[in-house]
This record gives C-alpha cells, structure tokens and sequence, in this order.
C-alpha cells in the first residue's frame, strides 16, 4: 500500500518515528495488531553517509515491513545530499523519506538541528527544497508549534509546504513542553486549514478517545501513536474499533499479552541475536507489564536478565500469575 492510499483510508493510523524504540520487532508487532504505516529510528545524516555499523542496523527492514517510512536530521546541506546520494546508490526499501525539525533534546536542539530549525523556518525550507529535489520517494517533515510559543507554527508550516514537500507531520506542543502538557490543538486546526497538503497530527494519542478529540478538533487527515503503543500495541485496533463503530474494546487478557510479549520477544532474537535481543526487550516487557499489580517483583528479575530462556520464563510467570489489571 502506497502512502497515499492510506490516506485515502479513513482513519489513517501511524507507528511514530521513536528512536532507541521503534526497531523492526516493535514495528511489526504494531504492524500485526493494525498500524497502517511506521517509521524506522531517527538517523543523523551524517552517519548515512558515512554508512556506519550502527546505521546500517537502524536500516533494517524485511517484506512485511512496509509501507515504511525513513527519518533523518541535518542541518547541512553537503550532508544532506551525500546522505540521499547514499541512500539512492544501496537502494534501501522505504516509502517516504521524512525529515525531522522536531526533535526537543538539547544536544541536537542547541546546534539547530531538529526542533532548532524552527527558529530558522527560512533555513528549514531551504534544506527541504535540497531533499525535495534530491528524493525519489515522497518527502514529509515532522515539526513542532515552536520554539517556545506558537506564534509562527503557521508560518513554519507553510514554509515546509513551499518547499514541495508532500504530508507534514506536527506535534502539537512546543519545543520548550517536551512530552508534557497538553496538546494544542486549535494550533494544528489553524495549520491544518492554510494548507493543502495532508497534516498528520501527533500528541498524546494515548488511548481511543484521545484519537477521536485529535481528529474532532483538529480535522487532521491521520495520526502518529507514540508512548501509546509501548508495550500496547493494541491501542491501534482500538482507535479503528472506537472511530468506525463506536465500539470501545476492553484491555487485552492476561493470555494475550503473554502471547503478544512472547512474539514479540521471538522477533527480537531473530533480529538482534540472542544476548542483544534479550537487553532490547527488557524495557518492552516493563511496558507490556504497567498498571498490573504485584508485578514489580517480576520487573525487577527483568532488568537483571541476560539469558533466553530466563526471559521465556519471566514472560511464562507473568501469564500463570494471577494479577488483577
Ligand atoms: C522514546 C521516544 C522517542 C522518540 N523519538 C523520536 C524521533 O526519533 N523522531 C521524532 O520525530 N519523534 C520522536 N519522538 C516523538 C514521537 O514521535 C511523538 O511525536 C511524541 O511522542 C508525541 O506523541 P505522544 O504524546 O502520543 O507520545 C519520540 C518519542 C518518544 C516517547
């Protein structure tokens, strides 16, 4: 499915870009329980070009895993186009190519990548012609309302839509709110009416209802689930359940989220090999495992883990337990 066919669906429902979360296991469980599209890990431009290991393993993708959608961040332009150049030459499976002027983390911020772009809308619509020009695939960017108010998120909106761009993505906070706070959505309803393209919206997509209030008050055409969908993945089945019937589903028994962590603990030893495979899902299993009580001695073990079936085992108690959630 092409992105533009999903838009054409309609209650477009999107993995976010999430780095150090969003790696191949954790896309295709989402995948598995109803998200249309996801994204892979944040990539710095710079180290595209220079291919290093690291990235490569960010890059990974298989048949399933698509439509996909890749993300990067620069603030340069020559890293810009080494970076595409790279990418066109090894002919990487991804569907849309998003650039990210979003990212609130001070080290990347404070040297104008990321969320600092948007304090240079001029600049950002500069790098956007570079990529619009140099893509073969459609180009989005992920943006904030602003530095530290909203005053000119319209202006940076239109900005990137100048640029050629095709969807823009917009979390509906402030550089400056981090995750915190509420979402503003009269500024993305604003943003939404000036432009033509499509905005997909994000922000504490949290559960169903927050999804309807998203799309409601904003008239969005899709949306992006992040902290949502950690340890959830159910939460995009919900969202679709809730919008198109009404229908509000319950959480998931105890049966299902074992069965669920235990696939998706299989997919990360197939894709990060034994000993990696167990150190990435250990924060997987915390999340899988929030609100239930008396879990936190199991939680505890986890972190500790280091060995296969010592998971396998943790993931078995947690089904045979009987924990009220
Ligand atoms: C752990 C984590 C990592 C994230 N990494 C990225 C990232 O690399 N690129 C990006 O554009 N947004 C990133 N985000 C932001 C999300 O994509 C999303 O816009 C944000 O969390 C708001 O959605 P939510 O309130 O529903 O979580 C990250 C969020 C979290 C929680």
């Amino acid at each position: 499915m092409t992105f533009k066919k999903i838009l054409n669906s309609k209650y477009p429902l999107i993995l976010a870009p999430m780095a150090g979360v969003s790696s191949l296991p954790f896309r295709i469980i989402s995948r598995e329980f109803g998200a249309q599209y996801a994204f892979l890990e944040m990539i710095h431009a710079r180290s595209l070009s220079y291919e290093s290991k690291q990235t490569m393993e960010l890059l990974r993708t298989n048949e399933i895993d698509r439509p996909l959608g890749l993300q990067f961040l620069s603030k340069e332009e020559d890293f810009i186009k080494s970076a595409l150049e790279r990418l066109n030459e090894y002919k990487y499976k991804y569907d849309v190519l998003d650039f990210n002027a979003a990212c609130p983390v001070r080290k990347i911020s404070s040297r104008g990548e990321g969320a600092g772009l948007l304090q240079s809308p001029r600049k950002l619509k500069k790098l956007l012609k570079v990529i619009v020009k140099e893509s073969p695939v459609p180009v989005s960017v992920k943006i904030r309302l602003g530095w530290d108010n909203t005053d000119s998120a319209c202006d940076i909106a239109l900005q990137a839509e100048d640029a050629g761009i095709d969807v823009l993505f917009v979390h509906g906070k402030t550089k400056v709110q981090g995750y915190r706070g509420e979402v503003d959505y009269g500024a993305i309803g604003r943003i939404k009416k000036r432009l033509k393209i499509p905005v997909i919206a994000s922000g504490n997509i949290l559960n169903a209802g927050r999804a309807k209030q998203m799309f409601d008050e904003t008239g969005c055409e899709g949306l992006l689930v992040a902290r949502g969908a950690l340890g959830n993945p159910w939460i995009f089945k919900e969202i679709s359940t809730y919008l198109e019937k009404g229908i509000l589903l319950e959480r998931p028994a105890i049966d299902e989220i074992a069965d669920a962590m235990q696939r998706h603990f299989d997919l990360s030893l197939e894709c990060f090999g034994d000993k990696r495979g167990v150190i990435r899902f250990r924060k997987f299993y915390v999340w899988y495992t929030k609100g239930v009580t008396g879990i936190r001695p199991l939680r505890e073990e986890v972190m500790r883990i280091t060995a296969k079936e010592a998971m396998n085992k943790v993931i078995e108690k947690f089904r045979f337990k009987k924990i009220s959630h």
